[in-house]
């Protein structure tokens, strides 16, 4: 960060509320950032080469941040010049030398791929993230043994090792977003072909596949099937990150339950298409145009949702949506299938008068078409999100608490929602 950027930045931090109050409907035009599960993988990434990365429109998420901070811990050169990140990892490092930092960042384990496939070994702390269930990461590890690698966790740490990597075929019991971009980028540099059955299909995966794919990795996808065959060496790129569409789809959604009309620059149809069937069922209208994405809204309609792999309806978009649902007039169910403790953001939306009971991975909200405002805390990350939804739509002052979360992964989130019109601000 150039000085009076990190100086606006500090500013920015130390306000560590929102305070929001009923909104009318959203009108306007913003334009969608670059994918935070995106990038977080591909900065991870630049480590399989000691040649120069340069990574453009990099959001200001504090994800971002942390990631640039252990890029530079494990020795690498990152050069900032606004959002352009230009990252030289020339000699590095094997162990994570800033262990607060990575076990508080879960995507920090995404170190563990490149790092086993160029250095032969690493050693990092066990993940941390957002509390939304046991997260475990035997998936990653059965992956890297695959490969030929050693793995043992002691004492809260994992320490891999292997020197050479020998490509086979990796089934995953299930397609997890981080194991399957752990295992390709430990492929990329092994002996042969790895062949990779049951992998994640993710927009965010892709994207981390092309640009490997620019660092002259050979990479083959097919469905559900990535086929890695392994290079001596991958070379310096330049890539831009896809757009974020879980934060497209939650301002898609903020402009639907206000009855809005917005026009989010950049958002990808594609990726949005089980959120848009979702909002379409409940009487919006999306109009997928070149430059992004159109919503004209319906108000809040009660909804049957089920998370599941992409291309099922996102688990990231669960929450914004539950919060829609408590606005709605009618009985909503959500089932969460991703994550088996995915629902901290109930007990905050019920001090906002939601009457929502929750039997296992299923949530039954009884809408009643309304909410008050109340002093309510973001748990986690999509729960912040929601907990501003339900703040838009709700009779009275919100103030949403510890919004370090938010600012993890949405980039300027009340910047683009005060523009379209919402009265939101940092306290
Ligand atoms: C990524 C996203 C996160 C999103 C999630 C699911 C990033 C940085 N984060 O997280 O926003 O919510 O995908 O779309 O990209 N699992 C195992 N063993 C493993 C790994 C995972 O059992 O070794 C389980 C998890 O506990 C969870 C499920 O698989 O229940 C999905 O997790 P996964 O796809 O790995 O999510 P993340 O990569 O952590």
């Amino acid at each position: 960060m150039v000085s009076n950027q990190a100086e606006t930045k500090n500013e920015h931090d130390n306000k560590k509320h929102l305070l929001i109050s009923k909104s009318g409907p959203l009108y306007g035009e913003c334009e969608i950032s670059a994918s935070k599960n995106a990038v977080l993988p591909i900065l991870a990434a630049c480590l399989l080469t000691r040649e120069t990365v340069t990574i453009r429109k990099a959001p200001r998420i504090s994800d971002v941040y942390d990631m640039v901070a252990m890029l530079k811990a494990f020795g690498a050169h990152v050069a900032e010049e606004d959002d352009t990140l230009k990252v030289t990892a020339k000699t590095i490092i094997t162990t994570a030398p800033d262990e607060a930092m990575a076990s508080r960042l879960r995507a920090s384990f995404l170190f563990m791929g490149p790092l086993l496939a160029r250095e032969g070994c690493v050693t990092m702390p066990l993940p941390g993230g957002c509390k939304i269930g046991t997260r475990p990461i035997d998936l990653h590890i059965k992956g890297f043994k695959a490969l030929g690698a050693n793995a043992v966790t002691v004492s809260g740490k994992v320490h891999t090792w292997g020197k050479t990597l020998e490509g086979t075929t990796i089934v995953l019991d299930y397609p997890s977003v981080g194991a399957t971009e752990n295992i390709i980028t430990a492929a990329c540099l092994a002996r042969g072909v790895t062949t990779l059955i049951g992998a994640a299909c993710e927009p965010e995966v892709r994207d981390l596949i092309c640009f490997l794919q620019k660092m002259g990795a050979n990479i083959r996808v097919s469905e559900g099937r990535v086929v890695i065959k392994g290079a001596g060496a991958l070379h310096g790129a330049e890539h831009t990150p896809i757009p974020d569409r879980i934060e497209a789809g939650t301002l898609m959604l903020a402009a639907a339950v206000t009855g809005g009309d917005v026009l989010l620059k950049g958002a990808q149809a594609s990726h949005l298409a089980p959120v848009s069937a979702k909002l379409v069922e409940a009487g919006a209208e999306i109009f997928p145009y070149e430059e992004g994405i159109r919503v004209r809204g319906y108000g809040a309609r009660p909804m049957e949702i089920i998370s599941a792999p992409y291309p099922g309806f996102p688990t990231d978009m669960q929450a914004p949506f539950m919060a829609a649902c408590c606005a709605a007039n009618g009985v909503s169910t959500i089932n969460e299938t991703v994550f088996d403790n995915r629902f901290l953001h109930v007990p905050e939306l019920k001090k906002m008068g939601a009457d929502i009971t929750v039997s296992g991975t299923t949530a039954v909200i009884r809408g009643t078409g309304r909410l008050r405002g109340a002093e309510v805390n973001a748990t986690d990350l999509r729960a912040g999100a929601a907990l501003c939804i339900a703040g838009i739509v709700a009779r009275e002052e919100t103030i949403v608490r510890s919004i370090y979360h938010i600012d993890r992964g949405y980039e300027d989130f009340d910047g683009k929602l005060k523009k379209l019109g919402v009265n939101i601000q940092r306290i």
